[in-house]
């Protein structure tokens, strides 16, 4: 509809009163539209805003606070007496309104740096599997037995606090009461003599990964890399210009007659010492001395990712590298991204004395930290011994559902699926006979819902072994069984497709 009013164009306004937007944002939007692509030229005038709220059906009041907001954008001047008109600039700088689905201007690929694009390159392109509580996640706590209500407490407690505390900028190193929480905790639980001013907090270990590698790596030096091994360090140190040498691991762990043999001269190591991962295995004592030799004579720095060390069956858990470390060459990162749950992105690096400055530099000048109120409740959960009682029933929980894991899957999937005891953390690895390739089960599980993580996945060259990463602790026992008669099933189909006869799975 056109209409004629004020001596102006009033092009069709349409405002729909069921919308969610203002009516007053519809006719922002309209007249900026209708100003932006020409349909008021410059300097005209538009209708007075008693005669376009009548016509349109609005309040004055409405027509008078876009015109405001049109002219707080420079499109609109107003003149005393005269009324609104189209700001006489526009003549000559009328840029276009911006829309969501516009084609970018930029024909060519954009511009990346030359690290990035090479990095990005690198990260590979396989496909995200869903990060949700289902049969066999990987990497998720149980949020089922999540202590809520304790949570909900300590948050309306800490909300009640002083407003400064509250909220003001928070201490770029970390809440130091969350750091001597934490110096106290890795005393006592972990074998780790170090003070509270080594403690570094940040947004979880992944950032903990990029903060190490940006601060100690040029592009281009050579990190020895567990193969397979984690894909969240694999990509932050990629990114951060690492050449990274892929070392085979065994049942000792990473292999430091291979690595010295690949790449005697190297800048870092990357291991998961308690808890290797993925395939799980404690690395050996011969090793890890083995490995801080190996770095001592290269002047290189290791960096222990000990992100599920807490969750140990039976017995003591192994002691970390970092207790071993005497020569101060060991970064030690730490998340409470399994301990607690990952929506916090709350970790931690423990820095060698050597380190303490430069860390605390870089933490001050350019990272941002980590929100306040997550430290201040994960240092007085820790403070009042509930850290410990709740990592001690998660303990108890992951040990069950692992052997319900076990224990189905000997009922079930023997011949099919050769699932692997673990020690202790939230996933274990299950072999697969030659005949039924990874990806393919993998693939055909995800149709069925099941997330069933290949092992090549997590390699950064292939390996030799042909099997799943199954995630047990972040599922409830039934659906641990549920998830398990489905893996059969897929895995049967599997079989009658290929016509063959149920193999022995392969180790
Ligand atoms: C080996 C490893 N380290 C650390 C983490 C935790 O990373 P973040 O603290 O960034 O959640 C994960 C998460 O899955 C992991 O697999």
């Amino acid at each position: 509809m056109v209409k004629r009013a004020g001596g102006s164009l009033l092009l069709s306004i349409q405002i729909n009163r069921d919308a969610q937007q203002p009516v007053s944002t519809q006719l922002f939007i309209a007249l900026r539209e209708m100003i932006l692509t020409g349909g008021f030229l410059a300097g005209e005038r538009l209708p007075a805003s008693r005669t376009l709220a009548r016509d349109l059906g609005v309040s004055r009041n409405t027509v008078i606070e876009v015109f405001d907001r049109l002219a707080a954008e420079g499109l609109l001047e107003s003149r005393t007496g005269a009324g609104s008109f189209v700001s006489a600039r526009l003549n000559v700088d009328r840029p276009k309104p911006a829309q969501a689905d516009a084609p970018s201007l930029v024909r060519t690929a954009p511009q990346l740096s030359g690290m990035m694009a090479q990095a990005v390159s690198r990260f590979g392109d396989r496909k995200r599997l869903p990060h949700i509580p289902r049969a066999f996640t990987t990497a998720l706590p149980a949020f089922d037995v999540f202590p809520m209500a304790q949570w909900a407490r300590l948050s309306a407690k800490y909300l009640r606090g002083a407003r400064d505390d509250i909220l003001g900028y928070g201490d770029p190193d970390g809440l130091y009461q969350l750091r001597r929480a934490l110096a106290s905790h890795l005393r006592v639980n972990r074998g780790i003599a170090c003070d509270a001013e080594q403690i570094f907090i940040v947004g979880g270990a992944q950032q903990a990964f990029a903060l190490i590698g940006s601060t100690l790596l040029n592009p281009g030096e050579n990190v020895w890399f567990e193969n397979p091994g984690a894909i969240g360090a694999r990509n932050s140190l990629i990114a951060c210009g690492a050449n990274l040498v892929p070392v085979p691991v065994d049942a000792e762990g990473l292999q430091v007659d291979e690595a010295l043999r690949l790449s005697p001269e190297f800048r870092l190591a990357f291991v998961t010492p308690s808890h290797q991962q993925p395939m799980g295995h404690v690395m050996s004592l011969e090793r890890r001395y083995a490995l801080l030799k190996a770095a001592e004579r290269a002047g290189a720095w290791v960096i222990e990712d000990d992100y599920d060390g807490e969750f140990f069956f039976s017995g003591r858990p192994p002691p970390t590298l970092k207790s071993v470390d005497n020569n101060g060459q060991v970064i030690y990162v730490g998340t409470f991204s399994k301990s607690l749950f990952p929506a916090l992105r709350l970790g931690y690096v423990l820095v060698p004395p050597a380190l303490v400055d430069i860390f605390g530099t870089i933490m001050r000048k350019f990272l941002p930290g980590v929100p306040s109120h997550t430290q201040a409740m994960v240092a007085e959960f820790i403070d009042e011994g509930f850290f410990a009682s709740h990592v001690r029933r998660m303990r108890t929980i992951y040990r069950e559902r692992h052997d319900v894991l076990l224990a189905t899957a000997q009922q079930r999937l023997a011949g099919l699926l050769d699932v692997q005891p673990t020690h202790g953390g939230l996933h274990t690895i299950a072999l697969l006979p030659a005949s039924m390739p990874e990806m393919v089960i993998s693939r055909a599980a995800e149709q069925r819902q099941i997330t069933a993580s290949p092992i090549g996945r997590f390699a950064l060259e292939p390996v030799a072994v042909n099997g799943l990463v199954l995630g047990y602790a972040g599922v409830s026992p039934k659906l641990i069984t549920a998830g398990v008669e489905v893996l059969a099933q897929v895995l049967e189909a599997r079989l009658s497709a290929s016509g063959k006869r149920k193999p022995q799975a392969a180790r």
